[in-house]
């Protein structure tokens, strides 16, 4: 059995990773949160990989309220940045491989083409600024690892913005939603199993990978997409970010290329509204 430690695991990823870990045999899991193990609380970290064997360690573990990041820069830079390095520490003294995740906000959104893993990263905002100063924790420190930047999360689990879009169907008669900030949606549950078919495939091509479903869309277009499927009665409307402000400042277009992690995995992309599609069918479950 290969043995695996997910950090972080009450997440929405950690969620997603437990509710398809039955699917791979061969993988026994120990999913962790917060209260069971603190990332950044290296004497925390040190202690539980002495007490306890694992093969790969994939840390869920993040601080991701991106807004909130801007005015808790301190709290931020210990659980993105320093956590990440405690892990990493722990991963190569006890020969454990890590699978971390990171951000298409490493970039700074004025590519015209999709990112590639050796882009140059160029954080505007403090999230994006402490996840990538963890991706150089990792590097440095930790041959052995795995950095998966993904973009656009959500899932039946935790909170994201297909759950909030649907909330807000219910509430209101209108909504606006931003319409000059081009990506790609997720369906963690498909990272997920990305992950997992890493472990599975054994692979030691160790690096930088990108993860996303496939397409290029704005904000207000997922919107859309998710009101037309769920069939909700709201009236959409375009806005832009000068207008709706945020505190931290997002890339304009950080679509990812994915084409390495496809070709490692001999993966079959999936196209964003199908995985839309999917998440739909489980939250009416
Ligand atoms: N969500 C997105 O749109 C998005 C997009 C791109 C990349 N990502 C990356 O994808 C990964 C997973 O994101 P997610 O959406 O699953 O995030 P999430 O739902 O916010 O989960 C993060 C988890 O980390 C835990 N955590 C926070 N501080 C911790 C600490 N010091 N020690 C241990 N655990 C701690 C949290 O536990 P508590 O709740 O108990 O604090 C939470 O369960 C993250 O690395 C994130 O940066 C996310």
């Amino acid at each position: 059995m290969t043995k695996i430690l997910v950090t972080g695991g009450k997440g929405q990823l950690g969620q997603c990773l437990q509710s398809i870990s039955n699917d791979f045999k061969t993988l026994d899991f120990v999913f962790l949160g917060s209260n069971d193990l603190d990332i950044s609380n290296n004497i925390e970290v040190e202690a539980y990989f002495k007490n306890n064997t694992f093969d790969y360690c994939i840390n869920c573990a993040a601080y991701t309220a991106v807004d909130k990041a801007e005015e808790e820069q301190e709290k931020a830079k210990q659980i993105n940045e320093i956590g990440a390095k405690n892990l990493a520490h722990a991963c190569f003294k006890n020969s454990v491989t890590l699978i971390h995740i990171s951000t298409d906000f490493v970039f700074d959104g004025t590519a015209k083409l999709p990112y590639t893993e050796e882009d140059r990263t160029n954080p505007i905002s403090v999230y994006g600024k402490t996840k990538r100063d963890g991706e150089l924790a990792i590097i440095s420190n930790l041959p052995e690892h795995f950095i998966i930047r993904t973009s656009w999360l959500y899932s039946e689990f935790g909170s994201n913005f297909v759950k909030t879009m649907l909330r807000l169907s219910e509430e209101k008669k209108e909504l606006s939603v931003v319409d000059d900030q081009t990506g790609c949606p997720t369906y963690a549950k498909d990272l997920a199993e990305v992950i997992l078919k890493i472990i599975d495939s054994q692979s030691k091509k160790f690096g930088i990978y990108h993860y996303s479903n496939q397409g290029q869309i704005t904000w207000y277009d997922f919107a859309k997409e998710i009101f037309k499927q769920s069939k909700a009665d709201i009236n959409l409307y375009k806005t832009d970010s000068k207008t709706f402000k945020t505190l931290a400042t997002r890339p304009k277009h950080s679509v990812l290329n994915t084409s390495k992690i496809h070709s490692l995995l001999k993966l079959e992309p999936i196209q964003w509204k199908k995985s839309l599609e999917t998440c739909l069918t489980q939250i009416n479950k």
